[in-house]
C-alpha cells in the first residue's frame, strides 16, 4: 500500500507555498492520512541534498552562468531523477503522503511551452526520470502572468522569474493545456487565501476519504 502523491503547479507568485504551508497544518489531522503515515513536503527543483546544490546552479543570475535551454531541462530532469529515489519513492512505499512544490509538468510548462524544446522529447525524458511515480492529484492554481509580476515586484527574481511576461505567458498557456489534458484539479489563485485553501481540502476530501 502506497502514500499519495500530491503536487501543485502553477506560475511564480501563484501562491504554491503559501497553501502548501496551510496543507501540512491540516492533513496529518484531517483523518485521510492512515495514523503511522507522515507527511513530507517537498519541492522542484532542491527536494533533495544533490537538488539543492542543482538549485542555485539553476537558478542562478550570474550572466557568465546561463545554461543552454537543453542543459537547463537535463539540470532540472537530474534534480527530478534524485528527488524520486532519494526523497518521494521511498516516502510513498513507507505509506506516507507526499506534497511536492512543482513536479515534472512544470518541465513540460517551462522548458516545453516556455523554451519550445520539442514535448515529444521532454515526455521522454521525463518517463525516465519519473521512474514510475506519477501524481495522484495535481492542484493548477491559475492567476494570469500579470498578476504573477504585479505580486513579486518587491522581490528580487531568480534567472526564470527575471524571464518577463511573453516567457510566463507562454508557460500559463502551457499549464492551460495540460491541465485540461491530465484532468488537474484547476483553482483560481486570483481568490483569497482562505478560498482557496478550503478548495484545495475539499477536493482532497473528495478524492481520498474513501481511500484511506
Ligand atoms: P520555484 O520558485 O517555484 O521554487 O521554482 C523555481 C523556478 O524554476 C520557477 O521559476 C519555475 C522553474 N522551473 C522550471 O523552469 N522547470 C522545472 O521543471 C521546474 C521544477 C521549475
Amino acid at each position: 500500500m502506497k502514500g499519495k502523491f500530491i503536487v501543485i503547479e502553477g506560475i511564480d507568485g501563484c501562491g504554491k507555498t503559501t497553501q502548501i504551508d496551510e496543507l501540512t497544518k491540516w492533513l496529518p489531522s484531517s483523518g485521510l492520512m492512515k495514523k503511522e503515515s507522515k507527511l513530507i513536503t517537498t519541492r522542484e527543483p532542491g527536494g533533495s541534498l544533490l537538488g539543492k546544490k542543482l538549485r542555485g546552479l539553476i537558478l542562478d543570475t550570474n550572466k557568465n552562468n546561463q545554461p543552454s535551454s537543453l542543459a537547463e531541462l537535463l539540470l532540472y530532469s537530474a534534480d527530478r531523477a534524485e528527488h524520486v529515489s532519494k526523497i518521494i519513492s521511498p516516502a510513498l512505499n513507507k505509506n506516507n503522503w507526499v506534497i511536492s512544490d512543482r513536479f515534472s509538468d512544470s518541465t513540460l510548462a517551462y522548458q516545453g511551452y516556455g523554451r519550445n524544446i520539442n514535448l515529444e522529447i521532454i515526455k521522454n525524458i521525463e518517463s525516465i526520470v519519473c521512474q514510475g511515480e506519477y501524481p495522484d492529484l495535481t492542484f493548477f492554481l491559475e492567476i494570469s502572468p500579470e498578476e504573477s509580476i504585479s505580486r513579486r515586484k518587491n522581490q528580487i527574481p531568480d534567472r526564470i522569474e527575471a524571464e518577463g511576461i511573453k516567457f510566463l505567458e507562454k508557460v500559463n498557456e502551457g499549464f492551460k493545456v495540460i491541465a485540461k489534458e491530465k484532468n488537474w484539479k484547476v483553482i483560481s489563485a486570483s481568490q483569497n487565501i482562505e478560498t482557496i485553501s478550503y478548495q484545495i481540502k475539499e477536493t482532497l476530501l473528495k478524492n481520498f476519504s474513501t481511500n484511506k
